[in-house]
């Protein structure tokens, strides 16, 4: 459970049934600690139950509306993730029938279901149960359900939200994410759209919603325990704001062969690839910033237009699709539900999906016609870091993949700018050399009120990446603006000692960009702003003009957010310790976004 905790605290159960025969279920508001302190000296003599961390959807986070939910009686357990879309109806219906509810939750309404079921039918078993009531239920869910008088069986299902089967030796898991049972067994099965599984210590079986035999999709979990692990940091968001240079190289890896960039799978041919005539860029939060860093690099390099879009918007304004038309959607997790539902929009619509995700088999890779994945590794802290800098490098071979398939570049000029790209780990190993000095200026800035941030060109993702960061870790005000626009209204927050952060182009590969950034700092500064400049190593004139610069190394126009990005990660790290926040489980977040 605490390797599941990323996904969200608000509270934490458990339900176990006992060798003595009952169901057993404790339950606590907040951190698994409170649950651990619930449960200090008590022997859970069992060897079925289920274990659930909350993100509050339907219900306030407290005790009462903890997972797992049961019947009246307390025989089922019942643990869920998403949401049940006609939970009301369904609750009405049972309130009818003489059900008391003990919650204000959607997924109450599961157990009483089930219970229900199982009255009527005297032999069924609790898989046929849940079968049947999955068959009632709109929405997204993934469930997971114990029955005190079927011992020895765990039963789950799964719609529009992940599912993941361990095959141990003579014991079997279930999970939403492998890490939380890598330490037992790497041998997973990812559980597909619309399936249950019934799991006994020695097998599993799974099946649709109405019975038929079904079949996951068996994968080995190639990421041991160790990179899941702090490894001697204090939080793992530390621990992976290092890991960038390792998730970038590992991320671009084996993907130039013979002189042509190669995705992961490609379910497209090359002919179809040619045809493309726009592009959408589809994400949302940190991998949104990382989309529009894409356009950038696609439009340059193919001269395709490119959109960008918040994948939670997309669909709702009839976007021009047509079979010419591919869709990137990015996602760490793949299994964002915004992001996913997007994607089945465009490809109703006959557009070409490629996914850019950081988990292997999860529901948007599955459902897309190209996958390429950032092989970051696993990401616990909730805020993105190194999966940002990884979905940079893999939106850059995209665009170079579609350059090549459109020939708008020669084999040698992909192969130069793959070389580039593959110098930048060792970029953005000494752009975090700068963490001592941002620790002491996040000292300062600690106590402002907000803070804002520019950028012009791909500075502008950057700075939005920076205030973003700054928002969910420190809960700040923090606003990112292209910095031209600043004094189209803005620049009226401006007041003295604000800290403004610039992000300043090369004055050697942009001189122009980088002259109007620096009227952009004087004019800051002149109206009292504290200027905090990330600029390139030797940039005179940025250091002359600002408070204080954080120098990064010189990179490519198209590849420096690689770099700019790390000291504004480390700063809003820095600013929420700084202030006593928990920055790998920042308040009301959770990592993975499985509802609307
Ligand atoms: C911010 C953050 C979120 C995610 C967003 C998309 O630090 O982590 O903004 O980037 O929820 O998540 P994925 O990439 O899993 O689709």
């Amino acid at each position: 459970m605490h390797r599941l905790e990323y996904r969200g605290y608000d509270s934490a159960g458990v339900g176990v049934v006992t060798a003595a025969g009952g169901l057993r279920v404790v339950k606590k508001a907040g951190r698994i600690a409170n649950l651990e302190r619930a449960l200090a000296g008590a022997r859970l003599d069992a060897t079925t139950g289920v274990g659930h961390t909350r993100w509050a959807t339907h219900g306030a986070p407290n005790d009462r509306n903890a997972h797992p939910h049961t019947d009246a009686s307390g025989r089922i357990a019942v643990i869920h993730n998403g949401i049940i879309e006609n939970h009301a109806e369904l609750r009405a219906r049972l309130e009818a029938a003489g059900v008391e509810f003990a919650s204000d939750t959607d997924t109450e309404a599961v157990a009483h279901l089930l219970r229900a079921w199982l009255d009527e039918h005297a032999d069924g078993t609790i898989a046929a149960a849940l079968r049947a009531v999955c068959q009632q239920l709109a929405g997204a869910f993934t469930l997971v359900v114990v029955d005190a008088e079927q011992p020895g069986a765990v039963v789950a299902a799964r719609r529009n939200s992940p599912l993941v089967l361990g095959v141990g030796d003579d014991e079997m898991f279930l999970a939403s994410d492998a890490a939380a049972f890598i330490e037992f067994t790497r041998d997973a099965v990812a559980l597909g759209q619309d399936q249950v599984v019934e799991i006994t210590r020695d097998g599993y079986r799974i099946t649709d919603f109405f019975g038929a035999p079904a079949a996951g999709k068996p994968f080995h979990v190639d990421w041991d325990l160790a990179a899941a692990e702090k490894g001697g940091f204090q939080y793992f968001m530390l621990k992976e704001i290092q890991e960038q240079p390792a998730a970038v190289a590992a991320t671009l890896s084996g993907h130039l062969i013979n002189g042509q960039v190669v995705l992961d799978e490609q379910r497209v041919d090359q002919q179809e690839l040619r045809d493309v005539d726009k592009v959408f860029v589809v994400a949302c939060g940190t991998a949104y910033h990382s989309g529009l860093i894409a356009k950038y690099a696609i439009e340059h390099w193919t001269r395709l237009p490119v959109e960008v879009e918040m994948a939670s918007e997309f669909r709702y304004r009839d976007p021009v699709l047509d079979r010419q038309t591919l869709v990137v959607a990015i996602s760490q997790s793949g299994e964002t539900a915004d992001t996913l539902e997007a994607v089945r929009h465009a490809r109703a619509q006959k557009a070409k999906v490629l996914a850019i995700c950081n988990t292997n088999g999860a529901q948007i890779p599955r459902e897309s016609d190209a996958v390429l994945y950032t092989h970051a590794g696993p990401e616990i802290g909730v805020a993105a870091t190194k999966t940002f800098t990884a979905q940079v490098a893999a939106v850059s071979l995209v665009g170079l993949a579609l350059a090549q398939a459109r020939g708008t570049k020669y084999g040698d000029e992909v192969a130069r700018e793959y070389d580039a790209l593959a110098a930048m780990p060792e970029l953005i190993e000494r752009a975090l050399t700068v963490t001592d000095q941002v620790r002491a200026l996040a000292g300062e800035i600690a106590d402002s009120r907000a803070v804002l941030f520019l950028g012009r060109h791909v500075g502008y993702p950057v700075a939005l990446e920076g205030a973003l960061k700054l928002k969910e870790l420190a809960y700040m005000h923090a606003e990112g603006f292209p910095a031209g626009e600043l004094k189209h209204g803005p620049i009226a927050l401006v007041e003295g000692g604000l800290p403004v952060v610039v992000v300043m182009p090369s004055p050697v590969a942009r001189p122009t960009l980088h002259q109007k950034l620096l009227s952009n700092v004087a004019e800051v500064a002149a109206r009292g702003a504290r200027t905090i400049v990330i600029a390139e190593t030797g940039d005179r004139a940025a250091r002359t003009l600002a408070a204080r610069v954080l120098e990064v190394p010189s990179a490519p126009a198209l590849f420096s957010p690689l770099v700019s990005v790390v000291p504004l990660q480390t700063l809003a790290a820095e600013i929420a310790l700084a202030r006593g926040f928990d920055i790998d489980k920042p308040r009301n977040l959770a990592k993975s976004v499985t509802v609307e």
